[in-house]
């Protein structure tokens, strides 16, 4: 039978005290947030019957992750990033935005400051032999009117799956570029084809997904933000087509218009044309990307 006493006036009284709720010091918000982590933790344990055993197990994977610096991994293998993606599209939805390309994760491999481009750049270092990658389009409003001066931020993986700053072994900046689109609104970058790749295999997100019997990998994809005066700020990338995990990917990050065609030219090399087509800022906040903890991004 189960026993319940999270509801009680007792146990709801001692939640509040802990979360400080009624002392005159601290943060209200997170007061609030934090009471709520606490009844709805206390809710779970006896709905479910959580034994001691799986408690302590939970708070040492808590251990395990930040050691490992994957909170964010296991953010976007759970799907709460891609919800949150949802939840926007929804409250965009019921204020009557509309239209442009979609967002999609970030994911947590942005480093901040990546050198700014006229109107093209080189991506990759030269370092590694990948196959030759032409990355080119428009950044255009919604009426289709090009958008000059605007900041296409890019990143992305190398022919290891790995992104530069995180992997040691890559120069600094390989594969991220910020490019300002010239007078016609294009972009052009010259780089390699990103490989896909998996979580690492003896971390703590995978040892997740693994309990869930799922796969940790994702598809080859290049991410974007893409920004410009008067506009609202899109977060968002683009996944390869013919990838084999293009509409499985563990980070739940391909959308429907989200998919680069891979284009075949001569000499091996391949070219992916992209545009991105961004709203009308209606608040000077929509200009700007959240405020989510960066690599090497002051504050
Ligand atoms: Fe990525």
């Amino acid at each position: 039978m189960t026993v319940a006493i999270s509801h009680s006036p007792e146990v709801q009284a001692f939640f509040a005290k802990a979360a400080g709720i009624g002392n005159d010091q601290g943060n209200p918000r997170l007061k609030q947030i934090v009471l709520r982590i606490l009844q709805d933790s206390a809710r779970l344990i006896e709905d479910l019957a959580i034994s001691d055993d799986e408690f302590w197990q939970a708070v040492d994977y808590l251990n395990r992750l930040g050691s490992r610096n994957e909170a964010g991994l296991l953010m976007a293998g759970l799907g709460l990033e891609h919800f949150l993606d949802l939840l926007s599209d929804a409250r965009d939805s019921q204020a009557g935005y509309s239209g442009g390309t979609p967002r999609t994760i970030e994911g947590p491999l942005y480093v901040a400051g990546a050198p700014l481009c006229e109107g093209e750049a080189q991506l990759d270092d030269g370092r590694d032999t990948g196959q030759p990658m032409l990355l080119e389009g428009q950044v255009l409003g919604l009426d289709g009117q090009p958008l000059v001066g605007a900041i296409v931020d890019v990143w992305h993986a190398n022919t290891q799956g790995l992104y530069s700053y995180f992997d040691s072994n890559q120069s600094a900046y390989n594969l991220r570029r910020r490019i300002r689109t010239d007078a016609q609104g294009r972009y052009r970058a010259r780089s390699i084809v990103p490989s896909g790749y998996g979580c690492p295999t003896d971390g703590p997100t995978q040892a997740c997904l693994d309990q869930l019997g799922r796969h940790g990998q994702r598809p080859a994809h290049i991410h974007f933000f893409i920004s410009a005066p008067g506009y609202r700020h899109l977060t968002t990338q683009i996944n390869l087509a013919g990838d084999e995990y293009l509409w499985d990917d563990f980070a739940h990050a391909t959308r429907d218009g989200l998919v680069g065609e891979v284009e075949q030219l001569e000499g091996g090399v391949v070219r992916v044309v992209f545009n991105f087509c961004l709203q009308p800022a209606v608040h000077a906040e929509d200009e700007q990307r959240s405020q989510r903890p960066r690599a090497l991004q002051a504050g």
